[in-house]
């Protein structure tokens, strides 16, 4: 072979073997949270967000040159295979992980991710203590149960006018949280918990529940809890003839809820985030995800889909997938999602997190 022919070859192979090498590069996004069980379906709908996130950005080239691979899990919504999954993502050698749901699994789970020195954002697990443990790479791209049980307790006082409230919940680090600060802002107001109690995760027969809440003298139920529960619960309340107001929070609002208390559902109130849906720029995402997944997008669905842009906006403005590259970047400016714009404080929480009351009105969701 001559000289030149021989660059040429060698120059040839090697860009090919630096293409191939390119081609094999991707870079590992977790995304992990509850997709079966009672929860599955909530769970499911930030995970499907997040995807979808990450097929736009693949569609545009990936980030710093790599594919996006999601490594999906399911945590069942439970604590132990919230920290089985966690380890399995560390394992797979995920740079960052979008979960996880609950915060009953969030908890457990960013204790091997900060072990690991992994990136978590979780769109929706909103205990407290999420971001209360000094991790420096746990973010969260929802707000804080003391800050939506303090709104929902303000709501039931100053604008519901009532005075005496039960308040029921599930037992998890969620419920029974978001319970005690329903409970603590409610009395600050002089208003009497009239009972407070707590159910099995599996319950769904709420008689004796119901006739110690009537009993109690409450005019309105404040329910600590996810959907699957809190559906049943409303209408057994209604079944038995009480018919003042009943609260929850975020873990309520999901279009399974609707499905179970029907279109006509009164006097239900929820604390959620901001109306998205019916924003202008909802409308591309809502129908890009309606057509990839062949149904309605969620609540939480533009949660998971905007902590992932961010996460890899993030990325790409570090120039690195080192975990305190990115929780740096992170930190160092206002974020533009389709929410709005997410700044996010040294804890790793929303510097705003607005917590609006939701209802349901003529089978939907509709700030009230
Ligand atoms: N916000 C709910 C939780 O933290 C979903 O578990």
């Amino acid at each position: 072979m001559k000289p030149f022919r021989q660059i040429l070859t060698v120059a040839f192979a090697a860009g090919a073997l630096l293409g191939c090498q390119k081609k094999e590069e991707t870079l590992k996004i977790g995304l992990a949270g509850v997709q079966t069980g009672p929860d599955g379906e909530i769970g499911t709908a930030p995970i499907r967000g997040s995807q979808l996130a990450i097929d736009e950005w693949n569609a545009k080239g990936g980030v710093l040159g790599m594919k996006i691979e999601a490594v999906t899990r399911d945590d069942e919504g439970k604590a132990n295979q919230a920290v089985a999954v966690a380890q399995e993502l560390v394992a797979a050698g995920v740079k960052a992980v979008v979960g996880h749901f609950n915060s009953g699994c969030s908890l457990p789970a960013s204790e091997v991710y900060h072990q690991a020195g992994i990136v978590q954002i979780t769109p929706a697990s909103t205990n407290p203590q999420v971001t209360e443990r000094g991790f420096k790479q746990t973010f969260r791209m929802c707000g804080r149960d003391d800050q939506q049980g303090d709104v929902s307790a303000k709501f039931a006082f100053d604008s519901l006018k009532v005075t005496q409230v039960a308040v029921i919940h599930n037992k998890t680090a969620y419920g029974q949280g978001i319970g005690e600060v329903f409970r603590k802002t409610f009395e600050a107001k002089t208003g009497k918990v009239t009972l407070f109690d707590g159910l099995a995760s599996e319950e769904m027969d709420f008689r004796a529940t119901i006739s110690a809440i009537q009993k109690s003298g409450a005019q309105a139920v404040y329910w600590g809890g996810m959907y699957n529960q809190g559906g049943p619960f409303y209408n057994q309340l209604r079944q038995a003839g009480f018919k003042g107001a009943f609260l929850g929070g975020d873990g309520i609002y999901d279009n399974e809820l609707i499905k179970t208390v029907g279109a006509k559902a009164d006097s239900l109130f929820i604390t959620f985030g901001p109306d998205f849906f019916h924003s202008e720029v909802a409308k591309p995402f809502l129908a890009a995800f309606k057509k990839k997944f062949n149904q309605e997008a969620s609540g939480y669905t533009i949660y998971g889909y905007d902590a992932a842009n961010t996460l890899l906006q993030a990325i790409q403005k570090a120039q690195s997938t080192d975990a305190d590259r990115i929780s740096e970047a992170l930190r160092s400016q206002s974020w533009k999602g389709l929410m709005g714009d997410a700044e996010f404080d040294q804890k790793g929480d929303l510097k705003k997190a607005n917590f609006v009351i939701w209802t349901i009105r003529a089978g939907a969701f509709a700030v009230r």
